[in-house]
């Protein structure tokens, strides 16, 4: 009976969860207020393990980091030789990259996107968009041999995800391997962002088109501020390649 109890609480949770949008403005002012948990100073413990899985043997990678934030593991696999493309709404976060990471970079306005900056690291090995990612096409960045999307698909509005999903596949070249971090909780408990990405969705959305291999499931319930409430935090480490 508690059981079901539970289920039809989650299933509730769920529901609330497909009709939340979070304006621009949530986002920019998380920045301006330094609300930024999501954050990670010393990298993501994933992407350090599965390194060589992402590799693969290959060198001088051209990586995408989609909802790119001032994740400071763009700065390392740039560092190890490949190059990174960023997109971010944040101005101050991209910004915030640059001067923390200690890169001087130059900024150029983007001819095929009306209102978009590009910040370029002077190595010209890092491009960071400052636009929504859904304004970016393979015509504007090309495809990717890899694609680190961690606090990305989980962050952005559950009713766009087909439309992300869509995207992340025009930007995959054939060799491409995209690692999908996803978070699973019960979403009853807290609104969102991070979202509740059960591996149905992940399959729903990406099924068709790749394989999906589960990598790694972690309790990181003690990364996630008490105030959300939460008993249970997992990260969820996916590998997607094309079929
Ligand atoms: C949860 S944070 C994750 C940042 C980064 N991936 C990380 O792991 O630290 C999500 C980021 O997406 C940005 N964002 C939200 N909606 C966006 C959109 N439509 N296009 C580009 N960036 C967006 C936010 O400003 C925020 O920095």
């Amino acid at each position: 009976m508690e059981h079901s109890l539970d289920a039809s609480r989650r299933e509730e949770g769920v529901k609330a969860q497909e009709g939340r949008l979070v304006p621009k403005d949530e986002w920019l002012q998380k920045w301006q207020t330094n609300n930024i948990a999501f954050h990670v100073e010393q990298g993501h413990p994933f992407l350090r393990k599965y390194l060589d899985i992402f590799l693969n043997g290959r060198t001088g990678l051209k990586l995408f980091f989609p909802l790119c934030g001032k994740a400071v593991d763009m700065k390392w696999l740039a560092d190890l030789g490949h190059s990174v493309v960023g997109v971010e709404i944040s101005e101050s976060a991209l910004k915030d990259f640059f001067s923390e990471q200690n890169l001087s970079f130059a900024e150029e306005t983007v001819p095929e996107i009306p209102g978009a900056k590009l910040f370029k690291s002077t190595s010209g090995n890092i491009s960071l968009y400052c636009c929504s990612i859904y304004d970016l096409t393979s015509t504007v960045i090309g495809k990717f041999d890899g694609i680190w999307d961690r606090g990305s698909l989980v962050a952005i509005n559950p009713c766009d995800r087909e439309r992300y999903a869509n995207l992340m596949l025009s930007l995959m070249n054939r060799q491409c391997c995209y690692l999908l971090v996803t978070c699973s909780y019960d979403p009853s408990k807290h609104k969102g962002p991070p979202f509740f990405v059960p591996e149905s969705e992940v399959r729903h959305l990406f099924g068709k088109c790749c394989d999906i291999k589960c990598l790694e499931k972690k309790d990181s319930l003690s990364r996630i501020p008490e105030k959300w409430g939460l008993d249970y935090f997992w990260e969820i480490m996916y590998m997607l390649v094309l079929k």
